[in-house]
């Protein structure tokens, strides 16, 4: 599900020096498996995500995501995964609903399906009852599980997400398509 070979990703200082953020990474996640990448303040944990979400190219070395290589086949990857990066997804002025319905279209989805979605997404993280509340009136917690939601829109193969998402529940997990295995761990 995902594979990358000394996967390497470096930037240059003002005085241009080379910084290696991430160096080196050899993964192999099999469907079903949750993996977290845990480390320090500027560890590396995110440019290792925006590598495997096409964000960001590698420096040097490969990455395949659902079959796909982050390089060369980017739109196959994004088609296939969900992302939630550090920062708030959402913008602030439209309501909670139209955020995840506008993200729907985006991928595709009929004005109805993506909609029905919405719905559906909404209703699973506890979002139902703010569903026509602005953005910029919700919670950080609140605008965490919307985050989600529009990460999960798709129905990814794949999906990542980064700190301080404690809206994420096994239960959600299970009722957002995506499957659990063994204690503790979750799908990635
Ligand atoms: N665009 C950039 N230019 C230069 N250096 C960068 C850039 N992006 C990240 N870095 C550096 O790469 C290193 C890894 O950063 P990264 O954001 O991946 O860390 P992180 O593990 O996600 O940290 P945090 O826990 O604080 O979110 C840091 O030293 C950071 O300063
Ligand atoms: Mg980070």
């Amino acid at each position: 599900m995902i594979e990358t070979d000394s996967l390497s990703r470096s930037f240059h200082a003002p005085d241009g020096e080379e910084v290696f953020a991430v160096r080196g990474i050899d993964l192999r996640i099999e469907a079903g498996e949750t993996v977290a990448v845990l480390g320090p303040n500027g560890a590396g944990k995110s440019t290792l995500m925006r590598m495997l979400s096409t964000l960001l190219p590698p420096s040097s070395g490969s990455a395949r995501v659902a079959g796909f290589d982050v390089a060369s086949q980017g739109g196959m990857v994004r088609e296939h995964i969900g992302y939630v990066g550090q920062g708030n997804g959402a913008g602030h002025t439209q309501r909670a609903i139209d955020e995840v319905v506008t993200q729907g279209r985006i991928y595709g989805l009929g004005r109805a399906a993506a909609r029905q979605r919405a719905g559906e997404l909404l209703a699973v993280l506890g979002l139902e009852n703010l569903a026509k509340r602005k953005t910029q009136a919700m919670s950080g917690g609140q605008r965490r599980r919307l985050d989600l939601a529009i990460g999960l829109v798709n129905k990814p193969l794949c999906f990542s997400w980064t700190n301080r998402q404690q809206a994420w529940t096994r239960r959600t997990a299970a009722t957002c398509g995506i499957t659990s295995s063994g204690s503790g761990r979750r799908r990635t």
